[in-house]
């Protein structure tokens, strides 16, 4: 660890997106999650935590408003403020943009994953196990008793949250 020190260490840094001859990334253990990350909570710091203790370099797929609203969801903040948001994170060392389902192989390749974390309630999911052909996929236990629903739901009636 070290390179998220609130000195940047820019020499670990640049050595983060040093390229192989053969297009792979070397030294760093770089670790990919997939979210949306909207009204940004404890739950939300937590994942990203365990997710940055598992390698050196975090990478976050946030959720494009485009795809959310594919499924039928919509976010209080947009992209750019979800992503204005995670870059301010510690743990996180780079935001790139979840636009479908299907980029996922590629985002491992892209950008030399090592292994892939999610929350626990993907645990076993088609969309995460066919990714273990190309790094590895750890699911860690949500935090209990937080979600960006519950929030909303608690603002909308008017009840505390605990
Ligand atoms: N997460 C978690 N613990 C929670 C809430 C979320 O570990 N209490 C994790 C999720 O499992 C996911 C990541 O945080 O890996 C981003 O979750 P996201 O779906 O954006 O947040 P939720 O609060 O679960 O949002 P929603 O209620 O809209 O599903």
């Amino acid at each position: 660890m070290g390179y998220r020190n609130d000195a940047i260490d820019t020499e670990a840094k640049a050595s983060a997106t040093e390229v192989s001859s053969d297009g792979s990334y070397k030294g760093l253990r770089r670790v990919l999650t997939y979210g949306t990350f909207d009204l940004f909570h404890f739950g939300h710091i937590r994942l990203l935590r365990r997710a940055a203790q598992l390698g050196d370099y975090l990478v976050v797929a946030l959720s494009t408003d485009e795809f959310n609203a594919g499924k039928g969801k919509k976010s209080f903040y947009d992209y750019a403020t979800r992503k204005e948001m995670l870059e301010a994170i510690r743990y996180v060392d780079l935001v790139i943009p979840e636009n479908c389902w299907e980029q996922k192989i590629d985002d491992v390749k892209r950008y030399g994953i090592d292994v892939v974390v999610m929350g626990g309630d993907w645990a076993g999911s088609d969309r995460f196990e066919h990714l273990k052909e190309y790094c590895d996929v750890v699911y860690l236990d949500r935090t209990p008793g937080i979600s960006t629903s519950q929030v909303k739901q608690h603002l909308k009636t008017g009840k505390d949250a605990q």
